[in-house]
């Protein structure tokens, strides 16, 4: 884990004993898949499920209530699927609901934060701006992270409207994304900012987008790579490594849309051509969106 980025581990008891059950990962939509490349990268070996609940995405524009219930019932349905640990790759969904996932899921499981003590540590400007969600940004966890490791730093944070509609529709580079994120990263650059923190998965696959626009003003600080570290040191405390599996195996891929935009998006940008599954995953809250069958 890089400095800072503080995962939730959290061990428990009832967890799976079975090394070669897979990994749940989970986000919103699109974004927890910038967190899958690394922890591929670093555990070849694990066998993986991803969900995309890509219907109910953005996260970010949603009532707390509802990001508690669907990472909930995402939770819930990959331990059904015999998921050895689970990471929570939103960092919407960990603000939101970490703490209750914790205690009502029978297996390990690793959340995500905005890298705010990494980005202080490494500022030399003092000056960093965070882009994340607006539920990140006004959630207390996110407030608890600047008050314990801001320092001397000024952060400038700013929600990112629109950022995680444009990946999902696998666009990285349009014209309207471009001056979108200019128009975020503007006013940053203009306060000196020499950092910047993504705190939103979906956001590294902005990385080329935001490095045309910044240059080299900017340095990024993005978790995943910490995530996949903290993955490894968790499930190896729990005895659940997987060292037998055949390196490289592909993920399963699981959407609770089309599946898509996921489709192209992990064959472009992770170079993984392997089918969706459209999942059904009902919970609470959708379940009262639904019309009344009569
Ligand atoms: N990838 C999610 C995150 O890290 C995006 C949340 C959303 O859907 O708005 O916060």
């Amino acid at each position: 884990m890089s400095a800072g980025l503080s995962p939730s581990l959290v061990p428990n008891e009832r967890a799976a004993s079975n090394a070669s059950a897979p990994v749940g990962i989970f986000d919103s939509g699109l974004g927890g898949l910038s967190v899958l490349r690394a922890v591929r990268a670093l555990l070849p070996r694990e066998r993986l499920i991803y969900v995309a609940d890509s219907l109910h995405a953005p996260y970010g524009e949603r009532d707390d209530d509802f990001i508690v219930d669907r990472t909930m019932a995402i939770g819930e349905w990959l331990v059904g699927q015999g998921a050895k640990a689970l990471v929570v790759a939103c960092n919407t969904a960990t603000a939101q609901s970490i703490a209750l996932v914790r205690e009502r899921l029978p297996i390990p499981l690793v959340g995500v934060e905005p890298g705010v003590k990494p980005a202080a540590a490494v500022s030399r400007s003092r000056v960093v701006g965070v882009l994340a969600t607006a539920v990140t940004l006004r959630s207390a966890r996110f407030q608890s992270l600047l008050e314990r490791y801001a320092g001397d730093c000024r952060f400038i944070c700013q929600a990112g409207h629109g950022l995680v509609q444009a990946v999902e529709r696998c666009d990285t580079s349009s014209p309207a994304l471009m001056a979108l994120l200019e128009s975020y990263l503007a006013p940053m650059l203009g306060a000196g900012a020499d950092t910047l923190v993504l705190g939103c998965t979906h956001y590294p696959f902005l990385d080329r987008a935001i490095r045309d626009i910044a240059g080299e003003r900017l340095q990024i600080v993005d978790t995943s790579v910490a995530i996949a570290r903290q993955l490894y040191r968790l499930l190896d405390a729990h005895a659940l490594k997987n060292d037998s599996a055949p390196p490289e195996n592909l993920p399963r891929f699981c959407s609770t849309a089309d599946g898509e935009s996921q489709r192209q998006l992990a064959a472009s940008l992770l170079q993984l051509d392997a089918p969706v599954e459209h999942v059904d995953i009902p919970s609470r809250r959708t379940r009262l969106a639904e019309p009344d069958i009569v």
